[in-house]
């Protein structure tokens, strides 16, 4: 007889994060995240040593996941990991790990996408996105918006024909010289800065009506900087403004896209996840049409960055919505590592 309660242990390895997580089905129990920040002096994950740290920290971290909430590898009833996108090496040390558990101990083994994961991270909250729901995920590496008809069941409206939002973030940073990850910096700099002060132009894709593309925005930045002299007048304030318009043109194209997704398929969930889901203007700006009957939805700040509890959340479902139980027993230990996203696969 099936278990109505099941108690998963997640891992996240699929870039700097080591993460480890234990869920009762759709409830946080723990979620251990170790960032690693080896890379932030050379301006960008290494992934050589991302590796290593994972290989280095892991055990640690399930052990620490397993005792916060309070439980023993014995109670575990799933295992679950990560097995694509992301760098391989990197991935391979949690998918490894969690695959060698599960041949130990003879439980259950669910690999899990990581956009699947970052799109499943807003059911981690209470309050649950009802289908249909138009999901947006935006991360360093990705940029998708799908419709979400039911629990994997997704139709990709559109994505980004070149820079990830994350990273569009993240070379603007840089050529401030602000450091990495540059998201956040960007973020906290913004606050005191007018969104108003220069107008950073977004293009605007011919026949692609949900697509997006952020290297054109990244390129305006450049050119102002040095067309204004920025290196020689540098100071906070201009750091600031510079911030606040980069951040509201880039966010702006999100929401409009957003916006006439929801409107053309009748949708009122909105679910935004992955780290650039944190950034403060881009909540302020979705949550400003809740009034007008859209629902939106956006995890807790630690669930928007990489970690194992989305991985934990996604596995779950997974797991109780599959009709072949039998395949995570045996058949899932041989799912292999992919770096890319399979688009026509999602
Ligand atoms: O989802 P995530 O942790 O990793 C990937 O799977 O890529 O996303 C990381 C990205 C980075 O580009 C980082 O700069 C961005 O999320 N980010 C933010 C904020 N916090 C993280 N971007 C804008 N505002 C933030 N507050
Ligand atoms: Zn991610």
């Amino acid at each position: 007889m099936e278990k109505d309660k099941l108690n998963i242990l997640a891992f996240e390895s699929s870039c700097d994060e080591t993460s480890a997580a234990v869920l009762q089905n759709d409830k946080v129990l723990s979620n251990v995240i170790l960032s690693q920040e080896y890379h932030k002096s050379f301006g960008g994950v290494v992934p050589e040593i991302a590796s290593r740290e994972h290989l280095r920290r892991i055990t640690d971290m399930t052990e620490a996941s397993l005792k916060k909430a309070s439980l023993e590898m014995g109670d575990i009833d799933l295992i679950a990991a990560t097995s694509e996108p992301g760098l391989i090496g990197a991935i391979l040390i949690g998918l490894n790990y969690a695959k060698s558990l599960s041949a130990a101990t003879g439980k259950p083994f669910v690999p899990v996408n990581h956009i699947h994961a970052h799109l499943y991270s807003p059911f981690i909250n209470e309050t649950k996105p009802e289908f249909p729901f138009i999901s947006l995920i935006v991360s360093g590496g990705h940029t998708l918006l799908v419709l979400v008809e039911d629990f994997f069941k997704h139709k990709i409206l559109g994505t980004t024909i070149d820079d990830a939002v994350g990273e569009a973030f993240d070379k603007v940073a840089k050529m401030m010289g602000l450091g990495y990850p540059g998201g956040p910096l960007i973020d906290k700099y913004a606050k005191d800065g007018n969104p108003e002060f220069h107008k950073f132009p977004v293009a605007i894709i011919k026949n692609a009506k949900y697509d997006f593309s952020f290297s054109g925005i990244k390129t305006s930045v450049l050119y102002y900087l040095r067309d204004s002299n920025f290196s020689t007048l540098k100071n906070e304030k201009l750091i600031s403004d510079i911030s606040a318009s980069f951040q509201h043109a880039a966010v702006k194209t999100l929401y409009n896209k957003v916006k006439k997704a929801a409107k053309e398929f009748g949708v009122k969930d909105i679910a935004i996840s992955g780290g650039v889901s944190a950034n403060t203007y881009l909540k302020k700006m979705f949550k400003s049409i809740e009034g007008n009957g859209y629902r939106i939805h956006i995890p807790d700040f630690i669930f928007t960055t990489d970690n194992a509890a989305m991985i934990g959340i996604t596995a779950y479902y997974k797991y109780k919505m599959s009709k072949d139980k039998d395949y995570f027993l045996k058949e899932s230990l041989s799912v292999k590592a992919r770096p890319r996203l399979d688009y026509n696969n999602f």
